[in-house]
């Protein structure tokens, strides 16, 4: 695991655009394996320069999101395949027939999980998965368990989840109470993976995930485990890591 530091919140979604971009360049039918939430944003924007900047091309790549809420279509603004079209596949020229997204809208759990297992390894996999991480150590909606889930499921969000959900939509029967998933052997299968992590209350989680046990309670932890993993923080995500175990980081000022 390498683990790269960054001053803010923009350097790291430059240098995170930076590392993509490499994999797009140097195999330009590439599959990208995407994530959602804030701290992808400035990245996919650093793309979308690329991009305009005719430095990229994705005419040739794939892309398959890590998760999608259960019972949302995709023009939905709520769902992760609306996030993704607004937010860098509208922008850029991908095919979106090349894109792959859990499809929220099929209510047969079990058939759903294996049709996108399927579509994934129908890629030939993913060659460089970016992922952000909860407070509480998740990866794509896998959440602490007893165990690691493998392949993609279909998982029931927290009331935590749910309720802080709530105020994105008009009633509250309409607030997804499942989600489906990428598991951690599909996220482990990418041949390399790019974790990004901004502020100051993800620094516990930075330090438990690269530092700590591997453990199913800390999900990110098993990232230790695969061979090309680059995490790429800003100092506020790097603080506690950078106290107690400053060698593990890559590129910090010297204090
Ligand atoms: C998103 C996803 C989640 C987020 C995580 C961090 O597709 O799978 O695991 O990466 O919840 O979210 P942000 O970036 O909003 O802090």
């Amino acid at each position: 695991m390498r683990i790269l530091y960054a001053a803010d919140y923009n350097e790291m979604s430059r240098k995170a655009a930076n590392l993509i971009a490499a994999q797009v360049i140097l195999k330009p039918d590439c599959v990208l394996g995407l994530a959602t939430g804030s701290s992808p944003l400035g990245t996919y924007k650093c793309l979308i320069e690329g991009y305009e900047k005719g430095d990229l091309d994705f005419s040739r790549c794939s892309a398959a999101n890590l998760d999608e809420y259960c019972g949302l279509t995709k023009d939905n603004d709520q769902s992760y395949a609306y996030f993704m079209y607004e937010n860098l596949f509208k922008h850029i020229n991908i095919d979106m027939a090349n894109t792959n997204i859990p499809d929220g809208t099929n209510a047969d759990a079990e058939a759903e999980c294996k049709r996108y297992d399927a579509a994934v390894a129908a890629l030939g996999g993913v060659d460089i998965q970016l992922l952000g991480i909860g407070h509480n150590g998740h990866i794509g909606f896998n959440e602490p368990a007893d165990s690691f889930a493998k392949g993609t499921h279909c998982v029931a969000l927290t009331q935590r989840t749910i309720d802080a959900n709530t105020r994105f939509f008009a009633r509250r029967e309409d607030v997804p109470t499942h989600a489906y998933t990428m598991g951690i052997k599909t996220i482990m299968s990418a041949k390399k993976i790019l974790l990004i992590a901004s502020g100051a209350e993800k620094a516990p989680i930075i330090y438990e995930m690269a530092a700590g046990p591997i453990v199913p309670s800390v999900p990110a932890s098993v990232l230790q485990l695969h061979n090309d993993v680059t995490i790429v923080a800003d100092a506020a995500a790097l603080s506690v890591l950078l106290e107690k175990a400053p060698e593990l980081v890559e590129g910090a000022p010297k204090a």
